[in-house]
């Protein structure tokens, strides 16, 4: 059956615990003012994903420059049956942050899973991709839900006996702060647990590649960057014109993360919720961490949140990484 608006409801019956969509508006406006209030001025990353913001995520993913996603896509691809191995098959797939729900194909015939739940934050294009899944794997089934997957969220009952593989992928980890990135690990080694995750994390490496990946020649990753500030026009009546900033992207070698920021060409006065803040030429909203990790650090880090790292897979070049953690049965109380 391929019914959008069924779909649709499936997403969004999970969507938040009281079982409707949340109006993300307040908690944008409030992390928007917050930012600019500074110091530091600083948002979130999430918000960059509206449906135009995952529409832009996904054409970095096909930029020459941006390593990441082709790369990955080379280790799933080509260690799709040793990855089930560990994994083993028929499992419950669930995947944080899905988007277009593309890498999990790389991967459905060696799983085999039972049933497959895609997460994300944007509802449109959630159900636009699982629509597409479901027309290409018939007998595969599909429960988006519409979440934010670092707040509370609520997943289907799992299936009895059925262990759960978690799939987060694309070094999505690596946008979090340390803190949070803990603070995931725990919660997923607690909803994985008897089952596992599979984590795709993003290697230290020559800063030049780094800095490409991230200043690319198109401005794809500008457009995305700006999208920001579109999504605050539209969304929130903010006043402010994205083009009156630069798309700051660098390597900051002594946190191994690159950093985004969205650059104020001129003096400019940022009206936001009824309250305006003043931005000097040079002065910079931080929009964008993305931390890099050496696979030690992140077996380290995987560890103390609960997991057991029992597998890892890299490129030759050693680009990237995709580990196999363990969620133990029993766990300690993740602290
Ligand atoms: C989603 N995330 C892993 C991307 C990254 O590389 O940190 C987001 C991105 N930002 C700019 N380009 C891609």
């Amino acid at each position: 059956m391929l019914n959008p608006d069924a779909l649709a409801d499936a997403a969004l019956a999970h969507a938040t615990p009281a079982g409707a969509p949340a109006d993300h508006r307040p908690e944008f406006l409030q992390a928007l003012q917050d930012a600019l209030a500074g110091p530091p001025r600083a948002i979130s990353p999430k918000w960059f994903y509206d449906a135009e913001g995952s529409r832009l995520f996904d054409r970095i993913c096909e930029l020459p420059e941006y390593y990441p996603t082709r790369t990955e896509r080379a280790i799933l691809a080509r260690h799709a049956p040793d990855i089930a191995r560990h994994t083993g098959r028929g499992g419950e797939l669930v995947e944080f942050g899905a988007g277009s729900c593309a890498k999990v194909q790389l991967l459905l015939e060696a799983l085999q899973p039972r049933r497959y739940l895609p997460l994300d934050i944007s509802t449109e294009h959630l159900v636009e991709a699982a629509v597409g899944l479901r027309a290409r794997h018939p007998g595969l089934q599909v429960l988006p839900v519409a979440a934010d997957y670092t707040a509370d969220f609520r997943l289907p009952a799992p299936l009895p006996g059925v262990p759960r593989i978690g799939f987060f992928p694309g070094s999505t980890i690596g946008n979090f702060t340390p803190a949070e990135a803990l603070a995931f690990l725990r919660m997923a080694a607690r909803l994985l647990r008897g089952g596992g995750l599979l984590l795709g994390a993003d290697l230290v490496k020559d800063p030049a590649v780094l800095h490409a990946a991230y200043n690319d020649a198109q401005g794809v990753t500008a457009a995305f960057n700006r999208n920001l500030l579109v999504r605050a026009r539209r969304e929130l009546g903010v006043d402010v014109d994205p083009q009156a900033f630069w798309h700051g992207a660098f390597y900051n070698a002594a946190q191994a993360r690159i950093e985004m920021h969205l650059v104020s060409r001129r003096r400019q006065d940022i009206v936001a919720g009824g309250r305006s803040w003043r931005l000097e030429e040079g002065e910079a909203l931080h929009t964008e961490n993305s931390h890099k990790f050496s696979i030690d650090g992140l077996q380290a880090l995987a560890r103390l949140a609960g997991f057991e790292p029992a597998a890892v897979w890299t490129d030759p070049q050693r680009l990237f990484s995709v580990h196999w953690l363990r969620a133990p049965a029993q766990q300690g109380d993740g602290r």
